[in-house]
């Protein structure tokens, strides 16, 4: 059922295209237009652009575009209907009566009533007599009542089916409660509880529901069954775009986030006063992980276990973080594994203070990068120094380097001027090559006309006409009448743009504008990206009833070539011959 287009209109008239998105996006005017840098893929250089005037975004870089529904729906992770509902509460709209859920946003529901639920179930049999072997677990391991709580920790009972039964006793289906993997079926086709004899940890999103469970095993099973169990990806979560401990540090965090490496750690930092800490779901750490950071904070501290593989995974996080433009210091823990450890041995303050000294990204690889190398012999003291010099041309601050040069060329006795002159030869070499990265990026977006309009390959001539088409009717819907007239859809050659043309004609014929969000409701974001190009691009041309013309005359010229090709069981001979006569004929016409 559609949303009827007044209440769209107002809705979209309440969030401005241009106020919605800088919530998210640093934007700078550019004539009529703003840019900024795309949220939806990692860049430097700004290729995200706005459109006051068509209130739509496009992204040069990777094809996302849309509305401001279509935007919300990107960032929050949402479908068109939910985005809607969103943007609706958020200026106060009252949609009229609420029959629009499709079966997504039923679905949806239905796993976060069932994670709701479940979550509940962990933690009442927790805080039951037969859950105090779990309960005894979390307050031996330092946990106060109520941070247990405030995190809504649980456990799951050594049962294959408790669950199961509770949840049933609810009202759910099986299917549903296998939709939100917190129930598994056999290939022998039984159903059996996920989460058995763990303690459980609800993932909770930005928004306060429930997406998923962390359940660690006891001490004693960690090597049987694995340390951890976790959700799989569901309808509502999806491991890499989602944090532990984001619900509450989005309150926190306007100066800084700390990221750790376990759910522990974020529950023992916060229970001591530490609010602004999240960890990965146990998953490499992710760029959209580093997004979704970068809309709330400015500065990361990374607080990664000390042992290697921690080392490992904070160097890689470090440059994800960066290339979202985020600022990132380093906290080395002297001692103990994890912070969960170090504050639990020290103290608050302690750790206050371990923070506040945390050096930055560049200090600490330079001291990373002596590991193993004994710089007081010649050979390893220029090893060492060239490893540096690229260190610090990675640094785009011209006094950040300079104060580094300074500082090494001191140390290790060598001039200033031939380190500073090594580093800025390096500097350029790595500029070009970036260079060239990005224009590749760019060039090869994440998806390219063709591979959203994938019969553009096989009817290249005829599907760069439609593109114009389409873009003269988006600018001059006033010319709808002519091109209905002139091209009837079953005309158009390619799938998808045929699809838009029909959308586009229907929406007209019953007296609708016809917008972004008479789209979104009706195409995939990628096939929205593609349109909002075409609107904002300059296909159209500057005549735009001529274009229209020379379009609908190459469309039915193409299809004209298209029906006359010989059937598939022509002779190679008479192919062959079809071939050399369509080249002559065209030869002659030109
Ligand atoms: N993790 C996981 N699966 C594993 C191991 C780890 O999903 N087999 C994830 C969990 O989210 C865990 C994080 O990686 O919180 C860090 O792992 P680890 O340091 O082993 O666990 P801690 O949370 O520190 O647990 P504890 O302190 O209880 O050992
Ligand atoms: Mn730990």
């Amino acid at each position: 059922m559609a949303i009827p287009e007044d209440v769209i209109n107002e809705i979209k008239y309440r969030n401005e295209i241009e106020a919605t998105i800088s919530q998210y996006v640093n934007l700078k005017r550019r004539g009529k237009n703003l840019v900024g840098l795309c949220p939806f893929h990692s860049e430097k250089t700004p290729s995200f652009t706005v459109y006051p005037e068509s209130a739509s975004f496009y992204c040069f870089g990777c094809g996302a575009g849309g509305d401001v529904f279509t935007f919300t729906g990107l960032m929050e992770n949402l479908d068109y209907i939910e985005s809607v509902k969103l943007l609706a509460e958020r200026s106060g709209v009252t949609l009229p009566q609420d029959g629009y859920d499709d079966s997504m946003t039923k679905i949806k529901n239905t796993v976060y009533d069932i994670n709701r639920e479940t979550a509940r179930f962990f933690h009442n049999y927790l805080m039951s007599p037969d859950g105090k072997w779990a309960l005894d677990y979390f307050l031996g391991r330092g946990l106060s009542l109520s941070t247990i709580k405030h995190f809504g920790l649980g456990a799951a009972p050594d049962s294959w089916d408790a669950l199961i039964k509770h949840l049933k006793s609810k009202g759910f289906t099986i299917e549903d409660m296998v939709t939100a993997n917190v129930v598994g079926k056999s290939q022998r086709g039984t159903y059996y509880d996920r989460f058995r004899k763990r303690y459980m940890f609800p993932i909770i999103n930005i928004r306060g529901n429930v997406v998923a469970f962390s359940g660690r095993a006891l001490p004693e099973d960690e090597k049987k069954g694995g340390k951890y169990v976790n959700t799989a990806d569901t309808p509502v979560f999806k491991k890499s775009l989602n944090l532990f401990g984001i619900n509450f540090a989005k309150n926190h965090c306007e100066e800084k986030i700390i990221l750790v490496e376990g759910n522990m750690d974020v529950i023992s930092l916060h229970q001591a006063g530490f609010q602004n800490v999240v960890a990965p779901l146990g998953t490499s750490f992710t760029s959209e992980q580093a997004n979704l950071l970068a809309r709330y904070t400015k500065e990361i501290v990374l607080m990664l276990d000390a042992d290697a593989a921690g080392q490992k995974a904070l160097l890689r996080a470090s440059g994800i973080l960066e290339n979202t433009g985020l600022k990132v210091r380093v906290v080395v823990i002297p001692d103990g594994k994890d912070p969960d450890e170090y504050i639990k041995k020290n103290g608050a303050d302690r750790f206050k203070a371990l923070l506040s000294g945390a050096v930055s990204d560049i200090e600490y690889k330079l001291l990373m990068a002596a590991d193993g190398i004994d710089v007081h012999k010649d050979d390893g003291k220029l090893k060492y120094l060239s490893l540096a010099a690229s260190i610090i041309a990675d640094e785009d601050d011209i006094m950040t380097r300079d104060v580094y040069i300074g500082r090494l060329s001191d140390k290790y006795g060598v001039s200033r001027t031939a380190f500073s002159t090594k580093v800025d030869e390096l500097r350029k070499n790595k500029k070009r090559y970036k260079h060239k990265k990005e224009v590749n990026d760019i060039i090869r977006p994440r998806f390219t006309a063709g591979d959203i309009n994938p019969d553009k390959r096989v009817h290249p001539k005829a599907a760069a006409a439609e593109e114009s088409l389409l873009a003269v009717l988006l600018k001059h819907p006033d010319f709808y009448i002519e091109a209905k007239e002139k091209l009837p859809p079953e005309k158009i050659i390619t799938p998808l743009n045929r699809r838009i043309y029909e959308i586009i004609i229907n929406t007209l014929d019953s007296g609708r504008h016809p917008d972004i969000s008479v789209f979104s409701e009706k195409l995939i974001p990628s096939e929205i990206g593609y349109l909002v190009s075409l609107q904002n691009g300059d296909k159209a041309g500057n005549n735009a009833k001529a274009v229209l013309k020379d379009c609908i005359e190459v469309i039915l010229e193409e299809g004209i070539i298209l029906n006359s090709n010989p059937d598939s069981d022509t002779s190679v001979e008479d192919w062959a011959s079809y071939l050399k006569n369509m080249i002559e004929r065209k030869n002659k016409e030109n």
